[in-house]
């Protein structure tokens, strides 16, 4: 299957996903003009990879329930790639009809969750994942692979590692493209989050990996550090570190897209972005959800 991000060995890849996974838990609802204009300020910020909505149910996520609108009027500025989360081949037919240019699947290392968020096991999420993949392939749209609750849940505490690399060897093998860990409620250590790597990087290249973490308790760029010293290259962030997940009791905010480039840069690492602009669409999305 296609590939998203380009690697080198200083260059790293930021998928912002703001539009999607910091605005799904705001419980004010936001309007589809306004989320059409955060998604074009970080594309005018210079982000080649952004999570514009989630094709999933508005019984769910209600904030989400405008997807087909957002796909619809957002003006698409070429060599940037708008993705579209989805649970099943309902929502990856649609999203694939709504231009989407990247799918994201999303499973769970952690049984209770994949209950709670998907109302499904992981066994029975690996048959809509077939699905969604058949799909994909027959559109040339490449996907991506979220694993959720990747070192702790908050339902069934610490995550053995193994089931990580577990699953992640199964979504690659079945043509994801990308595997995205997640600490979905921002609670992991950085040694945590080290061991974790270092089990599923017996089982994968770090070429594959993507990171995504949530910030609850202000660990999330030690995680990045492990990372980058792991290999990895591609990692999430939202914009004004928006976040949190209606399933998971707990889950705070994203790394913030701010913070994150201005790290990296720090470090030497070369991000293709535009540090004021990545400010400008910051403060917008932190007034929508004032
Ligand atoms: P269900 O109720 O078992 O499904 O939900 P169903 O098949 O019985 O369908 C129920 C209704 O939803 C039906 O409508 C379907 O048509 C509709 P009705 O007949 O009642 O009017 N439906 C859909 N509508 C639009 N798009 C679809 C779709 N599918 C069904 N794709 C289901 C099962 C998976 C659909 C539901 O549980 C769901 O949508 N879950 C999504 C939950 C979610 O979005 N969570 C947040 C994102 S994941 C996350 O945040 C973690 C992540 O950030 C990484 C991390 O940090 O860990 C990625
Ligand atoms: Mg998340």
């Amino acid at each position: 299957m296609r590939r998203c991000t380009e690697m080198t060995d200083d260059l790293v890849s930021i998928v912002e996903v703001g539009p999607r996974d910091g605005l799904q838990n705001e419980k004010r609802l936001i309007s589809t003009e306004d989320k059409v204009k955060l998604i074009e300020m970080l594309s005018d910020a210079g982000f080649k990879r952004i999570e514009a909505t989630a094709f999933v149910s508005p019984k769910w996520v209600p904030q989400m329930a405008d997807h087909e609108a957002v796909m619809a009027t957002v003006k698409q500025k070429p060599g940037t790639a708008y993705s579209v989360l989805v649970p099943n081949a309902k929502g990856a037919n649609a999203a694939i009809e709504h231009g989407a240019d990247e799918i994201a699947l999303f499973s769970s290392a952690s049984e209770t969750f994949s209950r709670k968020n998907t109302n499904c096991s992981i066994a029975e999420g690996f048959a809509r994942f077939e699905e969604i993949l058949a799909l994909a392939r027959d559109h040339d749209v490449p996907v991506r692979g979220y694993i959720s609750c990747a070192v702790n849940c908050p339902y069934e505490g610490h995550i053995d590692p193994n089931n990580v690399a577990h699953i992640a060897r199964k979504l690659f093998a079945m043509g994801c493209h990308e595997i995205a860990v997640a600490d979905t409620i921002g609670t992991a250590s950085p040694g945590d989050v080290d061991t974790m790597l270092g089990t599923l990087l017996e089982e994968l290249p770090s070429g594959v990996i993507a990171c995504h973490f949530h910030d609850t308790y202000g660990k999330a760029l030690d995680n990045v550090d492990v990372g980058l010293r792991r290999g990895i290259r591609v990692f999430d962030s939202a914009a004004g570190g928006l976040g949190g997940c209606p399933y998971a009791p707990g889950a705070a905010g994203n790394l913030a897209s701010g913070v994150l480039v201005r790290h990296l840069k720090a470090r030497g690492f070369s991000v293709d972005v535009d540090v004021d602009r990545v400010a400008l669409a910051e403060d917008f999305a932190m007034k929508l959800t004032a």
